[in-house]
């Protein structure tokens, strides 16, 4: 399966038709699955939950002009996984070092939730995507639905690796996984997810991955 969707996937009906309507609506926004991006040969992979509306959806590029994107990329830059300044655009120049970001569900769902069809239904995206990068040490999922659908894409149980917020559990063929509450609005906004809480999983990652600060 190719890592990335066809830009009219149609796998998933709601997904697709709310697309459809967004195509309508706001005819210059990207509007379609969001591909990752990132380093091409990645040592560390993020995985986020799905493209917020106004951010991803519109911009083509992963938390980008979305809000969890603020943290998500002020905390890359910290651990001197970027170079160049995220500046909300997908033409800001901004590049990843070691790192490549994906989602559990690259089409924007409504109300930002997508349902269990949804998530089991671009998992094979999920699947082929990490299979075609052979360098990755880490893998730092963004909430429980990514940590589960990431286990899952694996073949792995989840009742052998439950999800806590820096968690940090050994997987086959030598991969570490690390666990974050998702950087979104509402956890920050919250006090559930602090952006010292957010830097210590973040650095935590990118040490076993030995890229940015802590590379060799
Ligand atoms: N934007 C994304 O691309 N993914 C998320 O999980 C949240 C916002």
């Amino acid at each position: 399966m190719n890592p990335e969707p066809e830009s009219d996937c149609a796998l998933c009906p709601r997904l697709a038709e709310f697309r459809s309507s967004n195509r309508a609506q706001f005819p210059g926004w990207f509007n379609a699955p969001v591909p990752s991006w990132g380093d091409p040969k990645p040592k560390l992979l993020i995985v986020g939950l799905a493209p917020g509306l106004r951010g991803a959806n519109r911009t083509g590029r992963p938390f980008t002009g979305d809000y969890a994107g603020d943290l998500l990329f002020e905390t890359l830059a910290k651990a001197g996984a970027s170079r160049g300044t995220y500046d909300c655009r997908p033409n800001d120049g901004l590049e990843l070092s070691g790192v490549r970001i994906t989602n559990a569900v690259r089409c924007v769902p409504p109300q930002n939730k997508p349902v269990g069809a949804e998530i089991t239904a671009c998992r094979g995206f999920l699947t082929s995507t990490i299979a075609a990068l052979s360098d990755v040490r880490s893998i730092l999922v963004l909430g429980r639905i990514a940590h589960d659908s990431l286990l899952s894409s694996l073949g792995l149980k989840r009742s052998q690796y439950a999800f806590g917020h820096g968690a940090r559990h050994d997987l086959p063929n030598k991969l570490v996984l690390f666990d974050s509450y998702h950087c979104s609005r509402y956890n920050t906004n919250t006090g559930r997810l602090t952006s010292e809480m957010f830097e210590e999983v973040v650095f935590a990652a990118c040490k076993h991955a030995r890229i940015g600060q802590f590379a060799d």
